[in-house]
Parts: structure tokens; sequence; C-alpha cells
């Protein structure tokens, strides 16, 4: 599965020693401000190092897990074209979007594109995933991210990022690099859960801020099955969107749990310095790697 026609022996080679280990960066990027977003993304299948010991075959847009982070403004419009450099079938269901999902959601064979545009109603942090069946196979195989959209009339400014968390489902390594497991996926007891792609990634290279930021989290749940309670220790959430933001303020959140398939916005006002770890409460899953630490500097 891992790497296709494409990469030939010396990809073969690649896998077997594996890609190095790079940190998936968190940073919110910059919505272009022309109101027009073209993306023409490929699906197809790489091998990643999610740790220092473990490469999986994934299925993915665009190469990594997640796939890239989308990010634009309600009512921009978004010009979708994914095409399929592989075997399997895929597609891509976007959250932000209201339409025919029969159409734009359809799956395309190797060689071919769909191409669709939409133009978000609503703010928030919202979910992609490929939706072509099993779609537990192909989200839980990394085909996954977040399209964030900022609400026209901005929001506080901040630092901001973004966490996607999924769980990882894998069987045994073959030369070196583990396939994923569609009947574990069934049992849903992961052996990850991470926030983008990586167990404890930003435990060993934690997302640093100063005191006096606010910080805004659009957390993502691509799932494929379980939730993300999320939660940062010695801190509270001065403000929860649930919905759109910036309508539907929670104020002095502790934990609020965000669905599979669903996405929330976190802020809170770094005013004191130190290390808080940001967390999955459910901490079965905050064990097995959904955790990281926020360092706030003086
Ligand atoms: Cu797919
Ligand atoms: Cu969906």
């Amino acid at each position: 599965m891992v790497g296709g026609g494409q990469q030939g022996a010396a990809g073969t080679a690649a896998a077997a020693s594996g890609p190095a280990f790079h940190r998936f960066d968190p940073t919110l990027p910059p919505a272009n401000t022309n109101g027009r977003l073209q993306l023409n993304w490929h699906a197809r299948e790489a091998p990643i190092r999610i740790t220092d010991d473990t490469v999986v075959s994934a299925w993915t847009f665009e190469g990594d897990i997640p796939g890239p982070i989308v990010h634009c403004r309600v009512g921009d419009t978004v010009e979708f074209t994914l095409t399929n450099d592989v075997d399997v079938p895929h597609s891509m269901d976007f959250h932000a979007a209201q339409i025919d999902p029969k159409q734009a959601f359809r799956s395309v064979g190797k060689g071919q594109s769909v191409t669709y545009t939409f133009k978000p109603r609503y703010a928030g942090a919202f979910m992609y995933h490929c939706g072509t069946a099993p779609v537990l196979m192909h989200i839980g195989s990394g085909m996954h991210g977040a399209i964030i959209v900022s609400p026209r009339e901005g929001l506080a400014p901040a630092k901001e990022f973004v966490l996607v968390q999924s769980e990882f489902y894998l069987g045994e390594a073959a030369n070196g690099v583990r396939p994923f497991d569609y009947n574990k996926m069934l049992s849903t007891v992961p052996e990850y859960v991470a926030f983008n792609g990586r167990p404890s990634q930003y435990v060993k290279e934690p997302i640093r801020v100063k005191v006096g930021d606010r910080v805004r989290f659009w957390v993502v749940d691509a799932g494929p099955t379980h939730p993300c309670h999320f939660h940062i220790v010695g801190e509270q959430f001065d403000t929860v969107y649930l919905g759109a933001p910036p309508a539907t303020p929670l104020r002095g959140v502790q934990t609020f749990s965000v669905p599979a398939g669903g996405g929330m916005v976190f802020e809170l006002l770094c005013d004191i310095p130190g290390e808080f770890p940001f967390v999955n409460h459910g901490f079965g899953h905050g064990q097995k790697g959904s955790i990281g630490i926020l360092v706030v500097e003086q």
C-alpha cells in the first residue's frame, strides 16, 4: 500500500529505513484576503513517521496526516479539486460546505479528478475527510484535516493554533512500516491518539507563547470514533465557542468535549508564565498521545 508505482525501488528502500520525523506546525496560516481560495490537492499514499520508532503507511491528502490546514473567511469562494493518484478510490467531504454530496463528494478513481466550489456560510473549525466507503477506513487511514473559517468581522487578536485529534489503529509492521488495521478500527480501541498526527509531539516540542497573549485553539476531532475532552491543566478557557464564533460564547470553562466529526474554538488569556499541558481529559486517550504542552514565557 505504501508508495505505489511512482516511488519504485528507491521508495521501498526509503520506507524500510523510514522517512524522518517532523513536527506538524500547528500555527493557523493567514486567511488569504482576496476572497478566493483555489486548492488543487492530490490523494496519495505515503509512509509517515508518527513516533521515533513507528512509521505508518498512510492514505493522505497531500502527503501528510492530517492534510493541510485551510483558512478562509465566511463567504469566501473555495474552489477545490481533488485528483486521485492511487488505485483506491477517494473523495473529499468538506463539513464547511453546503452542497449536494452525491455530486461534489463523489469518489474518483486513479488519474481522475473531481472539482467543486463552495462558500462557507458559518465561521468555525470544520473537519474535512475522504467520504469513500468504508468511511471509517478512509478517515482512519489518514484522510482528514481541518478547514478554519474565520468570521468576516474578525475575532480578538490572538496567537492561533489548530489541533486535529485522531486515532491510530495499526497492524504488524512489514518492512518497518505499519499498515492501518480495519478490524481494530471497528473494535474502537486505538493504539495511539494524537494531535496533528503524531502522538505527544507537542510534549517533545511544545507550543510557545508569551505572557499577555490571548491564545485561540481551533480544535477539530477527526475521530474516526472518539471525542476529545479538551482541557488545559492549570488554566481555564476564557471563552469557548460551540457554534459559529463570535456567537454562543461560553465563559469560564474548564473542559469541553469536541465530538468526532466536530470542531470548536477555545480561547485562554495567558497571564501566568509556566508550562501548561493541554490534554484530552479522557485520560485513557490522553495517555495514548493526545497531550501537548503550552509554554507561556515571560
Ligand atoms: Cu479515501
Ligand atoms: Cu463527515
